[in-house]
């Protein structure tokens, strides 16, 4: 049972674990051939992630790294930027095969749908969609249009993922987010008409004012819209990295328990209508691709979240977009972040500073032990000796400590052991990140400037 006491006493900061190592731990001020070495290595099929970091207006709990923009020749330039580094990547001159494309912000659909054409004809010319690629695009309901809609569907895209986060006024007032419920459902039955497929709605929950009667509310009304797949997210309140989170009223955060209860209540709901959890904090239709991943055992987690996909080099444009590289003959896979703050990414691209942010170079173990929290975060699950058999390595022996560290957590009921390992029993998917920090290596090292995570509950 998850208990209202074993919640408050696992409530603590941490990782959301969509990757390992996770950010705070990079080095920082990488050269740019970090990068630029093993884009050139590139010849097969890619993932790309553009970051669109602009939005009309500042929703207070955001974490996401955006700004407010009115004018819309912001667009153009950083259009212009975009071309521009795609011409300074030292990509084959042929067209590497595109299997995955996601447009992620910020909000997308900021851009106007002719803006939109133009980044989609500048990447075309660089990536060429595979069959059965997956072009997917984030939208936030209150600035996306019919002509949004028309333009990304005659352009490809076979999935949009709307911001929802509530549909209670009082909740939206609260975190000053505009936005009207039945425009939500004509942009669903849209995209739907349009021939889009895996229609993702995301909804947070432990926003300020949000009670279970309201957030019950919300939860049966998207319920009605039969999205396929929903992101359940908790809210990351870190104000002190995202200032304008001071600007909520921290007195109406529900606490750990009744966060919680708010998760579980909709998770109820959702299983009652038919819905799969996934991994963390996703739930899909069970004829949905994720949800048949999930049953297949190939179901996957990066930077970009929850996907069907397999893993294929990621590259990433725009400010604060990660690449994820492969080992190749230019060195051992890599993480590498651009810059994140608009003015200095321009100075990057516009004046030749230096591009990257922050990176890493990942070690065996920082491999084996990604994989081992990603089959966590995906199936709740570790099979030890499948995992060890793919290191060549007696994860029992190597992983002793680890799994000593785990017996109290299988005391109270976190784990259960297994022949193969151990599986988090569903009930207790809300504690999966705690598990998953028991094998982090770097966690165990003090963090010199202070807090980094938001709470695990
Ligand atoms: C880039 S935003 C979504 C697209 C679009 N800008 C919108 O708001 O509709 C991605 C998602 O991150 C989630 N999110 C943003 N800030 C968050 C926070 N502080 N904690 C948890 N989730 C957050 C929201 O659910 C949001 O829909
Ligand atoms: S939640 Fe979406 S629309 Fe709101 S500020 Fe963040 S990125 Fe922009």
């Amino acid at each position: 049972m998850l208990t209202p006491d074993l919640l408050v006493r696992h409530a603590r900061p941490g990782p959301r674990y969509t990757s390992y190592p996770t950010v705070p731990v990079w080095q920082d001020d990488p050269p740019d051939s970090l990068l630029l070495d093993a884009v050139g290595a590139l010849d097969g099929p890619v993932s790309v992630y553009v970051h669109v970091p602009f939005c009309r207006e500042q929703c207070t709990f955001c974490g996401c790294n955006m700004v407010v923009a009115r004018r819309q020749d912001v667009g153009d330039r950083f259009l212009d930027a975009i071309a521009a580094q795609l011409d300074s990547f030292p990509l084959p001159d042929q067209p590497l095969p595109l299997v995955r494309l996601h447009l992620g912000g910020g909000t997308p659909t900021w851009l106007t749908p002719t803006q939109l054409e133009r980044l989609f004809g500048l990447l075309f010319a660089r990536f060429t969609p595979a069959d059965g690629a997956e072009l997917g695009v984030e939208a936030d309901p209150d600035v996306t249009t019919d002509a949004h809609l028309q333009t990304l569907a005659d352009l490809g895209v076979t999935r949009i993922s709307l911001g929802v986060q509530s549909l209670d006024p009082v909740v939206l007032h609260g975190v000053n987010r505009p936005q009207h419920t039945e425009r939500i459902e004509e942009l669903v039955t849209r995209a739907r008409t349009l021939g889009m497929r895996g229609l993702n709605l995301d909804l947070m929950y432990g926003l300020p004012h949000q009670t279970m009667d309201r957030f019950v509310g919300t939860v049966r009304r998207i319920l009605q819209m039969t999205p396929d797949r929903l992101a359940l997210f908790g809210y990351a309140h870190v104000p002190w990295l995202k200032r304008h989170q001071r600007a909520l009223d921290e007195s109406a955060l529900p606490g750990p328990v009744d966060r919680a209860a708010l998760f579980l209540a909709a998770q109820e709901l959702l299983e009652e209508a038919g819905y799969v959890p996934i991994g963390l904090d996703h739930f899909a239709r069970a004829d949905d691709a994720l949800a048949v991943a999930l049953g297949q055992g190939t179901l996957r987690r990066d930077f970009m979240g929850y996907t069907d996909r397999p893993h294929a080099p990621m590259i990433g444009l725009g400010p604060s977009s990660i690449s994820e590289l492969p080992k190749t003959a230019a060195g051992p896979a890599r993480f590498a972040q651009q810059k994140s703050k608009l003015a200095a990414w321009w100075r990057s691209v516009e004046k030749g500073e230096p591009l990257l942010e922050r990176g890493i170079l990942l070690t065996d173990e920082d491999r084996l032990r990604s994989d081992l929290i990603e089959e966590l975060m995906c199936n709740l699950a570790l099979d030890l000796d499948a995992l060890g058999a793919r290191y060549g390595l007696d994860l029992r022996e190597h992983l002793k400590d680890e799994l000593h560290a785990l017996q109290p957590m299988a005391e109270e009921g976190l784990i259960q052991w297994s022949d193969a390992g151990f599986r988090v029993p569903d009930s207790h998917r809300l504690l999966v990140r705690n598990v998953a920090m028991v094998f982090d290596a770097y966690l165990k090292k003090p963090a010199p400037e202070g807090p980094r995570f938001s709470q695990t509950v």
